[in-house]
Order: structure tokens, then sequence, then C-alpha cells
């Protein structure tokens, strides 16, 4: 794992162009922006935008910055955000490490990754000690991002671990064996507070907690926070919440900006100013075997998670982020979620 600070720089590798072109309406629910009337033209509009910005380059971190994507609420958007981000974070020039610490191995098929039972994935190197380098694959179509991939033997491994030697940091020590220069390792973590994520939360520095825009959004995450300082009391003392990122963000309901707002009454500046939109195309993606940056680079979703990527990296090293995308952010409305707990 990298940590040589003198290589810091903008992130200026040859940027690999998208797959696919935008061929039609972007069919997001939030509000579209102020742009050209027509589908098409705004559309196009939107993936030159979004090309743009994905060849701009962004600073690279002095070390390797490894993000525990954390939520053991299911279904708000942990590994959608994984994937994404990972991909925005490698088009922007930086080599990113996904790793699939689910069971489910949604995070490998969506970046297109064979995870088959006979597959050498993440459960080697966390049970049978296998290094890292040895499970790690190339994502298609994205360069500078790689995956190891999760298979359904991962499902034995919170019991298997238990009577495994170091049995909270072996995710932790794999990574710093792993020798390939990165700039960034994104864990996507099931959805529970089991060993698994707890290998994790050993593993990182970085703690991003989706929330999705609903009501009852930061029920349970307490609990979440309270692991989060255990870890960092007894296992990990750098580890801390750095980054809260709304998604499946509804411009036009006023639940979604009452949540948004709850959100970030709680958490201030860790909550990312830009938020995911609810998108079709960021869902259906997954299905193709591709993050929507490949699928769709001219929607709104591709479009958000370029701009987290860039705040995320911009925060990273000390560099205020300057929204341009006013209608990715939240709107501030009386509060009636519900608070942690
Ligand atoms: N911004 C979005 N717009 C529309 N659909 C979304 C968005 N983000 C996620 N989804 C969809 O919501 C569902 C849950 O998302 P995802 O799988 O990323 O959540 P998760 O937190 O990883 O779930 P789990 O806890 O099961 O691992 C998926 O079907 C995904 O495609
Ligand atoms: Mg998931």
């Amino acid at each position: 794992m990298r940590s040589d600070a003198n290589i810091a720089g903008p992130m200026t590798d040859p940027v690999p162009g998208p797959r696919t072109e935008s061929t039609g309406e972007d069919v997001s629910r939030e509000t579209p922006p102020p742009m050209d009337d027509t589908p098409i033209g705004r559309a196009a509009q939107l993936a030159v935008e979004a090309l743009g910005r994905a060849g701009e380059g962004l600073p690279r971190p002095e070390q390797t910055r490894v993000i525990v994507v954390a939520n053991q609420k299911g279904g708000v958007g942990k590994t959608t955000t994984t994937v994404n981000l990972a991909a925005s974070l490698a088009l922007h020039g930086g080599r990113v490490l996904v790793i699939d610490l689910d069971p489910q191995g949604n995070a490998s098929t969506a970046l297109g990754i064979d995870h088959h039972a006979e597959v050498p994935s993440i459960y080697d190197v966390l049970v049978e000690s296998k290094p890292l380098a040895e499970v790690v694959q190339p994502v298609p179509d994205v360069e500078g991002l790689f995956c190891a991939p999760a298979t359904i033997d991962l499902a034995g491994a919170e019991i298997e671990l238990v009577s495994l030697v170091a049995r909270e940091s072996r995710l932790q020590r794999a990574i710093q064996a792993y020798e390939q220069p990165l700039d960034y390792v994104l864990i996507d973590c099931p959805p529970s507070l089991g060993l698994l994520t707890v290998n994790a939360l050993v593993a990182g520095q970085e703690v991003l907690i989706p929330i999705q825009c609903e009501y009852y959004a930061l029920e349970g995450l307490g609990q979440l926070l309270r692991n989060v300082d255990l870890v960092r009391g007894h296992l990990n003392p750098t580890l801390h919440v750095s980054t809260i990122l709304l998604t499946m963000y509804d411009g036009r309901t006023r639940l979604a900006s009452q949540v948004a707002d709850e959100v970030r009454t709680h958490f201030g500046d860790e909550v990312l100013k830009t938020s995911i939109p609810r998108s079709v195309r960021i869902s259906e993606a997954p299905s193709y075997g591709q993050t929507v940056l490949t699928y769709d680079p001219g929607s709104s979703g591709a479009l958000s998670y370029l701009e987290a990527a860039r705040e995320i990296a911009l925060k990273g090293v000390g560099v205020s982020y300057d929204p341009t995308h006013a209608h990715f952010g939240a709107q501030s409305n009386p509060s009636m979620a519900e608070g942690i707990q």
C-alpha cells in the first residue's frame, strides 16, 4: 500500500473514455437543472460537462485513503455509492481498489467482475490468508479501477473468523501488505455490524455513511457510531466518520429536504454538499455490469457521483469545495425526521 508523501500531485493519468454515450432523457426524479429545454439537448450538455469534469484531474491524496462505506441499514445505497464513487475517482485519474465485503457480491456484479464460487475472492484473503494481490481483478472499461470480489463463501466468514487469530484485523493486514500503489481503497460493507464490518472499520481511516433521504433515515445510526467509537478506542485510533452522503434524494418531496436538513443539523461539515438524486439510470446500471459512469455518463446520477468524488478528493487535501451544481444540494426545511437513536 502506498504511503509516500512525495508523490502527491494532480491525478493526471490518461482518462479512459466512456463506453456508452447518453442516448436520451435522464429519468431522474430530481428537479431538472435549468439547461437546454429539449431532452436530447440537455443530455448532450450533461454528457459534455461530465466528460470535461472527469478529465480535469484532482489532487492525489498524500497517502492511500481507505474509506469504509457502512450503514447497517439495508438498501440505503452503500454498494451503489461504493462502485460509482470508485469509478468517479478512477475517471478523475486516481488508482482505486474496491473491496467487496458483502456476501451478496453486489459490488462485484456492478463492476462486471466474475464472482462465482470458484473465483479467488476476499473470503480467501480473510479466512485463508491469501495475499490480496492474488484476488484483485481489473475492472473492465474503467482504467485505474480494481476490485477484490466477494463470493458466496463469504456468508460463512462471520462464523469462521471467530476462531481465527487476529480476527478483527485480518483485512487491515491484507491491505497493508498490498504493494501496488493506490490512491483510494473503498470497502463495501454488508448491512450488519458483525465481524466483516469490524474488519473494515479496523482497516480504514475513514467511514463514509450513505443516508437514504427517507423517514427514519437516522434510525440505528447511533449503533454504528458507537461501534466506530469502540473500534477507534481499542483497535484503530485513526478511524473517524469523514463523510456523510445523502442518497436517493428526491427534490420534489418535502420529506427528502427535511431529512437532508436533519442530517446536516446532526453531522454538520461531514455531510457532502453534493447529494445523489434518485435516478433510474443509477438503478439500471448494475444489471449491465456497469457503473452509471459508463452506462450513462451524461445522466444526473453520473454527474452527481463525479461531483461527490471531487468533493471527497478536495476535502481530503483540505481544499474547500465550491459547489457549482446547486440542483444537487439539499434545501433546508423544518425537521420531521427521526433523531439518532
Ligand atoms: N440514487 C439512486 N437512485 C435510484 N435507485 C438507487 C439509487 N441508489 C441506489 N439505488 C437502488 O436502491 C437499491 C439499494 O441500493 P444499494 O444496493 O446500493 O444499497 P445497499 O445499502 O448496498 O444495500 P444492502 O444493504 O442490501 O447492501 C438498489 O436497487 C439500487 O439500484
Ligand atoms: Mg450493498
